[in-house]
């Protein structure tokens, strides 16, 4: 078995890659939709604003067994931390092909300088004791909840939408922020530091553009409701919706700014957004969101507009030097 280094995949790389990906999704199904090819080729090969990606894969000669792909946000030597994902073919696990991967995909960090790294991962799968038995440690308990769009009648939708408070406009776009908003939504954004600080970045109006760049380049969608309040933007929530969307999209972002908290903003931008996704995009179906664990008001913004937990994931990280080295 070997494991090489695929950081210019061909398009027969490609195939087998997805091979493995589509063998671990009917083998672990979580009920997401199955991925597509077009979309890992997407997720391979496009050069991604902002960060770049190492691919690696174990071999048996004839097929892909195990692939691994680390993420790398911001330039050699950042400081916020890279993104691992590995997959093992369900036929070929316990055999220590993800142990390998990780090991290599730690000499990439070590090369790039990292100090960290993340990977999410589903509660209650192997990735946990994997993960935990490799130096990681759990960070951030996420809910995954689902809102199923023909479970909430469009009365709901209008009524909290007459329910608005005065003073604030509501604005929304598609794709990349207008510039004169540019700055605004990243002061926005600082108001969810507060849910992400092992980010350990602050958010500026490049990062936003950037973000947006990342949405757009993969073929999908991101569509922005704000209310503002003068020119300051109080809330706002965004949703992704998929290339080939197969009925899925996904919640994104969604912040209101600690002085116009308690308004019921969160709720109204969500609401606007569900009235303009049903005119817009009537083929969205569900929408999906991951919740911290510990952000209840969130939750019950959510709850209320009839989003239902589905299922945790875990967010784990681990210091590149807790991580064990090739050839160990
Ligand atoms: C998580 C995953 C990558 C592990 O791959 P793997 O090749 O089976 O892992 P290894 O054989 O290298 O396992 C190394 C150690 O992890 C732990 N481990 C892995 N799977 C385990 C399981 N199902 N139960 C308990 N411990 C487990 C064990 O300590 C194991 O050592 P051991 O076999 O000597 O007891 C694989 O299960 C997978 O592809 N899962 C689906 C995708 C996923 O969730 N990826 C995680 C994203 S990082």
């Amino acid at each position: 078995m070997d494991v090489i280094a695929l950081d210019d995949p061909t398009e027969a790389q490609i195939r087998e890659w997805h091979d493995v990906v589509a063998a671990v999704h009917a083998g672990d199904p979580a009920g997401d939709p199955a991925p597509d090819l077009e979309r890992t080729a997407r997720g391979l090969l496009g050069a991604e604003p902002g960060a770049r990606r190492r691919l690696w894969a174990a071999s048996d000669g004839a097929r892909l067994l195990a692939v691994a792909a680390l993420r790398l946000p911001g330039e050699p030597g950042a400081d916020r931390p890279a993104e691992i994902d590995i997959q093992v073919r369900p036929d070929h696990r316990r055999r220590g092909l993800g142990g390998r991967l990780l090991a290599v995909a730690a000499e990439g960090l070590r090369a790039d300088g990292r100090s960290s790294v993340i990977a999410q991962v589903l509660a209650g799968t192997p990735a946990v004791p994997f993960l935990e038995s490799h130096g990681f440690e759990c960070v951030l308990t996420l809910r995954g909840m689902l809102l199923r769009l023909d479970d909430v009648p469009a009365e709901r939708v209008a009524r909290l939408l007459a329910e608005a408070p005065a003073g604030y406009r509501l604005v929304r776009w598609r794709g990349v922020v207008p510039d004169e908003l540019a700055a605004a939504l990243a002061r926005a954004k600082h108001a969810m530091a507060d849910f992400s600080e092992y980010e350990g970045t602050l958010w500026d109006a490049l990062r936003v553009r950037e973000m947006a760049e990342i949405v757009a380049k993969r073929g999908d969608d991101l569509y922005t409701v704000a209310a503002l309040s003068g020119a300051a933007i109080a809330g706002f929530t965004e949703v992704v919706v998929p290339s080939g969307c197969a009925g899925r999209a996904a919640q994104y972002d969604t912040a209101v700014v600690p002085e116009h908290r308690g308004r019921r903003l969160g709720i109204l931008v969500k609401a606007e957004m569900l009235r303009w996704l049903a005119e817009e995009r009537p083929e969205v179906r569900e929408i999906e969101t991951d919740n911290s664990g510990d952000n209840d008001h969130m939750l019950a913004v959510n709850e209320e507009l009839g989003f239902r937990v589905e299922r945790e994931s875990l967010e784990y990280q681990a210091a590149t030097g807790a991580l064990p080295a090739s050839g160990a």
